[in-house]
């Protein structure tokens, strides 16, 4: 059986502290130039010359301030705070490459659909099609506190206004400007044909957007759909929309149980099981051998931040372990925060049991993500037994330090996957990320996704103005 190449996108966020709390101390790391937009372009550049297929950014609206009901370990520990808007160096790294992919966290839970949609149109224009949404639906109850709301609204309820949201946006992208509106009629000063233009008449729950959208198609008209849902309305949420899913877990064995059960969703929506590309987290620290990988991650370890850990974990799960006997086991509770978790330190495997002590441990580097720790052999043997055991297509790999973990990854383990014919050697003629995931010349999304619905919707809308137009000549 030939096997299929390993994709890879770098994990980061637009601030000093992503997934290893306390390693931006380390003397190599370089974090701390995040605001600088030069960091930024030279780790796109970076990226590229690794082949990488994208940098994916995270984003959260608030600050981790569970952890001893207080923001001040993470404000210390520079815990996702400060943190930049993503968005914004997107298009300096886009002119500085051109075949690297781009995706951005943005929260469904404070947005409006109609400058929402402008926003991410206009990226795809101005990368050339190279722009995907990692849609979330936020944790931190402070963000809602400080984007004019009493409290944050309920789990559920978020996954809910996430839905028409996304629904308004595919209007407004794929359903709005018939595909040769644009004219650019230079002679009789037409730029383009109002009666090809639409408006989307919405009127829902939440959002009411009568008019038609603000951009004119891109190269994706809808940018490529990520998201990471792991509860069941999540779950649910992200089989109906995700192109690719972003996952975490400790084992494959684990992960797998996610995968297997969020393709049957999908499945039952009516979309090809396999149509949903599936991406995991993952942080590796490697070297020429196994015992200078081990004495690698010796030295990060030696940087971790407790108090950072657990302000980071609190955040995302609203469970403060602060309280907590460090050596006592955790149970699964529910709160209003992010379930996924909650589930890996509890009830995912039911051979483990975790204390406070531990999970501190284990997300000092690479957060809620495993590491892989060895040399080049070691390091692949896993990467493919993750992706063979868990039935994925590829990591999202989160960094120790950087830019030093992607120079590691590119120096010792790129060489190593493309022996093995896991890595491509070029990038291929694809421009588009989402020609990355489905091959050349699916720019657009599939007919199988729920975005579908509005080109035909639109297709329909112009046949039926021709039918009229033929009648009338
Ligand atoms: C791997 C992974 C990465 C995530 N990254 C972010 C992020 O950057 N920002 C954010 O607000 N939420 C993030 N989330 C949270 C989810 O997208 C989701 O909103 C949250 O988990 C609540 O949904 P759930 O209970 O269905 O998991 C992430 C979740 C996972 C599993």
């Amino acid at each position: 059986m030939t096997k299929n190449r390993i994709q890879f996108n770098a994990f980061d966020m637009s601030c000093i502290m992503h997934q290893s709390p306390g390693l931006w101390s380390h003397p190599q790391d370089q974090s701390v130039r995040y605001k600088d937009l030069d960091y930024w372009v030279d780790l796109a550049k970076l990226l590229e010359a690794g082949k990488f297929d994208g940098l994916f950014i995270a984003d959260v609206l608030g600050v981790y301030d569970t952890y001893q009901g207080s923001a001040a370990a993470s404000i210390r520990s520079a815990m996702q705070i400060p943190v930049h808007n993503p968005l914004l160096q997107v298009t300096a790294m886009a002119a500085a490459t051109k075949k690297l992919g781009f995706g951005i966290t943005v929260s469904s839970t404070y947005e409006q659909p109609y400058s929402l949609a402008r926003t991410f149109g206009t990226l795809d224009h101005l990368t050339k099609g190279r722009i995907a949404w990692n849609i979330v639906t936020s944790y931190l109850d402070g963000a809602a506190r400080n984007l004019g709301m009493q409290r944050q609204m309920s789990h559920d309820e978020r996954y809910e206004l996430a839905e028409e949201l996304v629904d308004v946006c595919y209007q407004l992208w794929e359903g709005s400007w018939e595909e040769d509106a644009v004219i650019e009629d230079r002679e009789n000063q037409i730029y383009a044909d109002p009666e090809k233009v639409h408006e989307i008449g919405h009127k829902g729950k939440y959002f009411s957007v009568p008019g038609v959208y603000l951009s004119e198609p891109s190269p994706q008209r809808t940018p490529v759909i990520w998201q990471a849902g792991t509860s069941g309305i999540g779950r649910a949420f992200a089989a109906r929309h995700a192109e690719a899913v972003f996952t975490v877990a400790p084992t494959p064995v684990i992960l797998r149980r996610y995968v297997d059960d969020i393709r049957a969703v999908a499945a039952e929506a009516g979309r090809d099981p396999r149509s949903l590309k599936i991406f995991t987290e993952i942080t590796i620290v490697t070297a020429a051998t196994d015992e200078e990988a081990q004495a690698k991650y010796a030295d990060y370890l030696s940087y971790y931040d407790y108090e950072g850990a657990l302000a980071f974990y609190a955040g995302i799960t609203g469970i403060d372990l602060s309280q907590l006997d460090p050596h006592q086991p955790l149970e699964y509770v529910d709160t209003d925060s992010a379930r996924f978790a909650l589930e890996i330190f509890s009830k995912a495997d039911p051979d483990r049991t975790w204390t406070p002590d531990e999970v501190a441990k284990y997300v000092g580097i690479g957060a809620m993500g495993p590491v892989l720790v060895g040399s080049p052999e070691t390091v692949s043997d896993e990467l493919e037994r993750w992706i063979d055991e868990a039935d994925i297509d590829g990591f999202n790999l989160a960094y120790a330090i950087t830019p030093g973990t992607f120079e590691d990854f590119i120096e010792f383990i790129v060489p190593e996957l493309q022996d093995r014919g896991r890595y491509w050697k070029d990038y291929d003629e694809s421009t588009t990320v989402r020609e990355r995931l489905y091959g050349v010349g699916q720019k657009r999304v599939r007919d199988d996704h729920p975005a579908a619905k509005y080109r035909r919707q639109l297709e329909q809308k112009r046949a039926d103005r021709e039918t009229v137009e033929s009648f009338v000549v």
